[in-house]
């Protein structure tokens, strides 16, 4: 069992990359073998419509045609058995390096004619995290559980809600007042969504 993990935050050591290292740790406890790649290191476009990736008869039917940076990783998706993206939420949505990276990686599949251009048998499970209070985004949630449910076999998300943002709220206008409850948060809560995101990277091997 290959599992693929996504961080889909530029902030390295931060929430969605600690989310994301407790479901390796899951999945690796599961018995898997993983990859986590980091996209901010990578050099990528988003789908840029060339329909190669859908040509009667052509060569990158089913598979982007695009040879960037990211190339290499959809491939290793192709083969694998499952993938676990993470994402912080920006501006309601994810990031536009996790966005772009998830074009590339649904728009091949697409076949607009039926059947898709994949055997749906990859399983994928979704990490979010944000500084909106749980309950905000359902409807995100619930948004890619059905864009991902198109391709894949759709296993579940987890949410991070109200991160602790940064280590000294006193730099930064970041609402000072909220510093004492987010560090309390941080302590109370934030192992419990990590014990989450460490249960769905178990559960995305086992089930
Ligand atoms: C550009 C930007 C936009 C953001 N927009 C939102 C937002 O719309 N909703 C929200 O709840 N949090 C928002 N946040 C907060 C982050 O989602 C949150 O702090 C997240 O946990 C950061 O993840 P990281 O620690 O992995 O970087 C935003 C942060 C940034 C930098």
């Amino acid at each position: 069992m290959k599992v693929i993990i996504i961080n889909g935050s530029p902030r390295k050591g931060w929430n969605t990359d600690l989310m994301l290292k407790e479901a390796e740790k899951g999945a690796i406890e599961a018995g898997a073998e993983t990859e986590y790649v980091n996209l901010y290191d990578l050099q990528f476009s988003g789908c840029k419509s060339c329909f190669a990736c859908k040509v009667r008869d052509g060569k990158s039917l089913g598979h982007c045609a695009i040879n960037d940076g990211l190339k290499p990783i959809l491939d290793k998706i192709d083969a694998a058995d499952a993938l676990i993206m993470g994402s912080p939420i920006y501006f309601g949505d994810i990031t536009a390096e996790c966005r772009a990276f998830f074009e590339r990686l649904m728009f091949q599949y697409l076949n607009y004619e039926g059947q898709r251009f994949n055997d749906g048998k990859l399983k994928v499970g979704v990490i979010y995290t944000m500084n909106a209070p749980e309950g905000y985004m359902d409807y995100l949630y619930k948004n890619y559980e059905r864009l991902f449910g198109m391709f894949f076999n759709y296993v579940g998300h987890v949410a991070a809600t109200e991160t602790l943002q940064t280590n000294n709220y006193d730099l930064y206008y970041l609402g000072k007042k909220s510093e004492q409850y987010k560090l309390e948060r941080r302590e109370k809560q934030f192992p419990i969504d990590l014990k989450n995101a460490f249960d769905l990277g178990k559960k995305i091997v086992t089930e």
